[in-house]
């Protein structure tokens, strides 16, 4: 292929930089679309594309899913590889930061199904992520969210031995991998979703860890100090250590309850408006109390300590949590957050459904999007 296949693309802004070279919004001119192309840094010693890209390419074509990033095409020209790939309006850590407070319970539940839904299809074609985490999944205004970044995933054959350690980024790593394990298996990215479930309705890292012992130390103080009879085997861990200090477990619910509400008072410190009472009763309420156990249940089985033990997604889907799903519009401020500029209307409580499309002729179709994406 030639290089003329990239004069095809106009750039109109980088929009990240990683691990393995820049991402870039740009406009496929004759799709007239707009997309987001990587360019996969390579070895400028390397002849060509590394075999184990290819391998990685072909395995996320085949990943086909609503929950996982589109890839759209691959263009391998000369020594450099682009992956052109379904653009997204932001990543969950851009949208949470923007959002500025807890999220909605609606959001979560449907944010968490859908992540479920999307590892389920990955780890049923016998692929792990290896690191979920905030900047890796991706949203759009119609309420999706979708795994991106494979960079890491490997295809898998059962039992998945010797890995590298540094795979998942610390604040989602899984104890068995800060234990220093050689079997990765898919309860590695389970793990990984709790964390990330648990940030989503604290507004928080659950386990911000700023070392391998810090990190693990953050788990116990919440978790737990594990021993035999919540991890059997946990002794035969080559990073286990006997003398660790010891925590008690910690009630999920209240912590998850404190930290949401110290996050409500913190981030809306200055806040008069309606929002942050708001937020602040409906702790109280017992609506939301009940979705919150149900949550914090679901919770205790993603991070459970024995990855045996921790559930597969297909199982955490049956979970009661999912039974009412409600479909929500997306409100003014969830739009602000992706970087939409919806029209004037004056509804900053963060909770109210109404649609803020400029025609709301098409209102139940609308209503339709924000929220579970229906039966993936
Ligand atoms: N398809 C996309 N649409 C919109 N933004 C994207 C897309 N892919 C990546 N990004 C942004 O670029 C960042 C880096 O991309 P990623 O694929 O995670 O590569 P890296 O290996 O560099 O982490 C992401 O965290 C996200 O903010
Ligand atoms: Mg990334």
């Amino acid at each position: 292929m030639s290089c003329d296949l990239m004069n095809n693309f106009t750039r109109l802004g980088k929009i990240g930089e990683g691990t393995y070279g820049v991402v870039y919004k740009a406009k496929q001119k004759d799709k007239d679309r707009v997309v987001a192309l990587k360019k996969i840094r390579l070895d400028t010693e390397a002849e060509g594309v590394p075999s184990t890209a290819i391998r990685e390419i072909s395995l996320l074509r085949e990943l086909d899913h609503p929950n996982i990033v589109q890839l759209l095409d691959v263009i391998h020209s000369q020594n450099k590889l682009h992956l052109v790939f379904e653009y997204l309006d932001k990543d969950l850590k851009q949208f949470m930061d923007n959002y500025g407070k807890v999220l909605p319970m609606n959001l979560v539940k449907s944010y968490t199904s859908q992540l479920l839904k999307g590892i389920e299809f990955c780890h049923s074609h016998r692929v792990l992520h290896r690191d979920l985490k905030p900047q890796n999944l991706l949203l759009d205004v119609n309420g999706s969210i979708k795994l991106a970044d494979f960079g890491l995933a490997r295809t898998f054959t059962i039992p998945i031995r010797m890995y590298t350690h540094e795979v998942i980024t610390l604040w989602y790593r899984a104890p068995e991998i800060l234990l220093g394990t050689k079997m990765y298996s898919t309860a590695v990215d389970i793990w990984s979703i709790g964390c990330i479930v648990a940030e989503m309705i604290m507004h928080k890292a659950i386990f911000p860890g700023d070392s391998e012992i810090d990190q693990l130390y953050k788990i116990f103080r919440v978790m737990g100090t594990p021993d035999q009879s919540m991890w059997f085997g946990i002794d035969k861990l080559p990073d286990y250590n006997g003398a660790f200090p010891q925590w008690k477990t910690q009630n999920l619910l209240q912590h998850i309850l404190k930290i949401r509400e110290n996050s409500i008072n913190k981030k809306l410190k200055d806040d008069s408006s309606q929002v942050k009472q708001t937020l602040l009763k409906e702790l109280k309420e017992k609506a939301f109390t009940e979705q919150l156990i149900q949550l914090c249940d679901l919770l205790k089985y993603m991070l459970k300590y024995d990855p045996k033990e921790r559930d597969s997604a297909r199982k955490l889907l049956k979970n009661c949590f999912f039974d009412n799903m409600k479909y929500i519009n997306p409100d003014k401020n969830f739009l602000i957050a992706l970087g939409h500029n919806p029209d004037k209307r004056n509804d900053d409580t963060g909770y109210e459904t109404r649609s803020v499309e400029k025609s709301s002729e098409n209102k139940d179709e609308k209503e339709n999007q924000l929220g579970p994406a229906g039966d993936n």
